[in-house]
């Protein structure tokens, strides 16, 4: 295991507790202490971690670093099969795994779309691609860490679904702080608008199964709502926090595709038709 942070450490705890043998390496030396007490072995350098490990296990901060660490195991990558658990892009993916043919190891990119609570458990969640060959190999071992899922051969198709999750994650956890502090700055407090936030989540389960639906058809039918009434209600919501001197420039960014898409002659549509004017 290359890479002890949070996630890291997860990992190990997992592989260790289903009774796999754990080589540990960090950067950062002393940062070992949890996973060896836990039974994994320290090793001084990531070339000694990989020397007897058939499967080495990547996860680290971003690209760059992970691009580190492979180049610092160097040849004694020969031969192995590395999981890169890093978050990374799908091109970066898709040029690791090109790297890992030439310098003669295989490589599979894993997402792992859960937190480090669930490592280990049947809700952790893990999506892989790449080398498929690798991943019939290693199944059982990766099952350890949770539900295991092979996307195909293609190395960057787990890491374009982690940016598709990570996309609707991001902007959603944006979307609840900034309501959060619209409604401190009119003052309601935090616990009070709780309840009517987790009602509006549980609305979203059936809006994201019918807008896929649509997405994929490219029908987008007004009847029940329109990208013109979207606009409105944007519009008075950026004016609402605008009012209260909050920052509104991803409202304004929504309030802008929806002019454009309207411009666009879309008005009438459904809000699902935005995901044909995202596209520049
Ligand atoms: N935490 C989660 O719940 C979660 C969930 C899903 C996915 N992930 C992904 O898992 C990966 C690791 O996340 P994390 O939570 O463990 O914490 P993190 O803070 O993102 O990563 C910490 C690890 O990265 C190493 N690192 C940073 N820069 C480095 C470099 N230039 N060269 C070598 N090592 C470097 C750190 O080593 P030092 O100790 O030496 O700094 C440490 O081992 C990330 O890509 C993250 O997106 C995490």
């Amino acid at each position: 295991m290359l890479g002890l942070g949070p996630m890291g450490r997860a990992l190990t705890a997992a592989l260790l507790t289903a009774g796999h043998p754990v080589t540990v390496w960090n950067r950062t030396p002393g940062r070992d202490a949890e996973p060896v007490a836990l039974g994994a072995r320290p090793a001084a350098s990531a070339t000694e971690a990989v020397a007897d490990a058939p499967l080495v296990l990547l996860c680290v901060r971003d690209h760059a670093a992970a691009r580190a660490v492979l180049d610092a195991a160097g040849a004694a990558l020969r031969d192995r099969t590395v999981v890169n658990a890093t978050s990374i892009a799908p091109d970066d993916a898709r040029a690791d795994a090109a790297e890992a043919d030439r310098r003669g190891y295989r490589l599979l990119d894993a997402a792992i779309l859960t937190p480090t609570t669930t490592i280990g458990r049947p809700e952790g969640s893990l999506l892989l691609s790449g080398d498929p060959e690798a991943f019939v190999a290693h199944e059982p071992t990766l099952r350890a860490l949770g539900t295991v899922r092979h996307l195909g051969a293609d190395p960057g198709r787990a890491a374009a679904f982690d940016a598709a999750v990570l996309d609707l994650f991001w902007t959603t956890v944006h979307g609840y702080l900034h309501a959060l502090a619209l409604a401190r700055a009119e003052g309601i407090s935090g616990s009070e608008l709780a309840p009517y936030a987790k009602g509006l989540a549980s609305l979203l389960p059936p809006i994201i199964e019918d807008y896929a639906q649509r997405a994929d058809e490219g029908r987008h039918p007004g009847d029940r709502s329109s990208v013109a009434s979207a606009q409105a209600g944007l519009a008075h919501v950026a004016h609402t926090a605008r009012a209260r001197g909050l920052d509104t420039s991803v409202l304004d960014a929504a309030l802008a595709l929806t002019r454009r898409a309207v411009d666009a002659g879309s008005g009438a549509d459904g809000v699902s038709a935005l995901v044909e004017h995202l596209a520049r």
